[in-house]
């Protein structure tokens, strides 16, 4: 597909490809190129941050931040508060704009210069810490509007798509392990499950990189493990970047060889395995303490 690698759809089967076809045609008739779910991977590289500045009232949220995420990779990032995670991630997604820097999702598209709904549609799910589902809903149709909301103008095909659509949210429902409790209202759930069902209503729109700041906030141990289960279960299907500070919970996603960020002051501290990291001084000193 003119030299652009896909990353698998993390369904295995996109029941969209047809319509996603048209969207491009659409997109591009009316002079953008950017094509839904198609990112340049042909170098590894999925997320590239260089010298990233950012400042607010003259003080300097993110100082000169470099990062690099494969494609495929599950990211940790760890750091202690107001270190600048929360607001890479405001950078990544457009939320704010950079004084200084690149940013680009894979080799070719530069996320300063689209905005936040652009940003979506290329293929970037943001989880914030709040879950924030449709809670007079039941569980089901919030995966139904999750879907709408991306394929908002092709409503005209859904006769057609329905098919498909039950297929690919009862796919969801089963990676979110909520295949019980799909016709309840989402405001009856727990608040491990409402997470979960905020992952399902982003993988509803085919992320390619999916960025999660402290997921695990608030949740019981067991929850939180279940939650590790459910992103290791995403590895490969789609890129994460997972800013946490349960170290438990990062452990269980990291492994031993899975790589972790620190970040403290703005910028990268150190950057390794989780036990590299862990035996850092700078680190120790910084955030884990002795
Ligand atoms: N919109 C803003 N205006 C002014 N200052 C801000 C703004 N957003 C963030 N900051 C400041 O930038 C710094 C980095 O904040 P950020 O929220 O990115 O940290 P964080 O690493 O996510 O911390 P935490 O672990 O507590 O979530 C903090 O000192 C914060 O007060
Ligand atoms: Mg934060």
């Amino acid at each position: 597909m003119n030299g652009h690698i896909l990353l698998n759809d993390p369904l295995n089967h996109n029941p969209f490809d047809e319509a996603d076809t048209l969207t491009v045609s659409g997109v591009a008739s009316m002079g953008h190129v950017i094509e839904p779910g198609v990112i340049d991977i042909s170098h590894g590289t999925i997320l590239y941050l260089e010298d990233v500045s950012v400042s607010f009232d003259g003080f300097r949220a993110l100082n000169k931040l470099s990062l690099a995420i494969d494609a495929g990779e599950l990211r940790c990032v760890i750091g202690p508060n107001g270190a600048g995670k929360t607001t890479m991630m405001d950078v990544i997604t457009g939320k704010t704009s950079p004084d200084s820097g690149k940013v680009f999702l894979g080799q070719t598209l530069d996320l300063t210069r689209m905005n936040e709904p652009t940003i979506a549609r290329a293929g970037i799910g943001r989880k914030f810490q709040k879950p924030t589902v449709f809670e007079q809903h039941p569980v089901w149709e919030n995966l139904e509007l999750a879907m709408k909301a991306d394929k908002g103008w092709f409503a005209t095909l859904r006769a057609r798509l329905d098919r498909d659509a039950q297929a690919k949210i009862e796919q969801t429902l089963e990676i979110i392990r909520l295949e019980s409790d799909a016709r309840r209202l989402a405001g009856e759930l727990s608040h491990g499950q409402k997470q979960r069902l905020e992952i399902g209503m982003l993988l509803m729109q085919k992320p390619q990189l999916l960025l999660l700041d402290e997921p695990a906030a608030g949740m019981t141990d067991d929850e939180t493990m279940e939650l590790a289960t459910l992103l290791n279960r995403l590895r490969g299907s789609c890129s994460m970047m997972v800013v946490e500070h349960d170290m438990e919970f990062v452990a269980a996603l990291a492994g031993e060889t899975g790589r972790v960020t620190v970040m403290a002051e703005g910028r990268v501290l150190a950057h390794g395995t989780l036990d590299e990291v862990k035996r850092d001084e700078t680190v120790i000193e910084s955030y884990l303490g002795r």
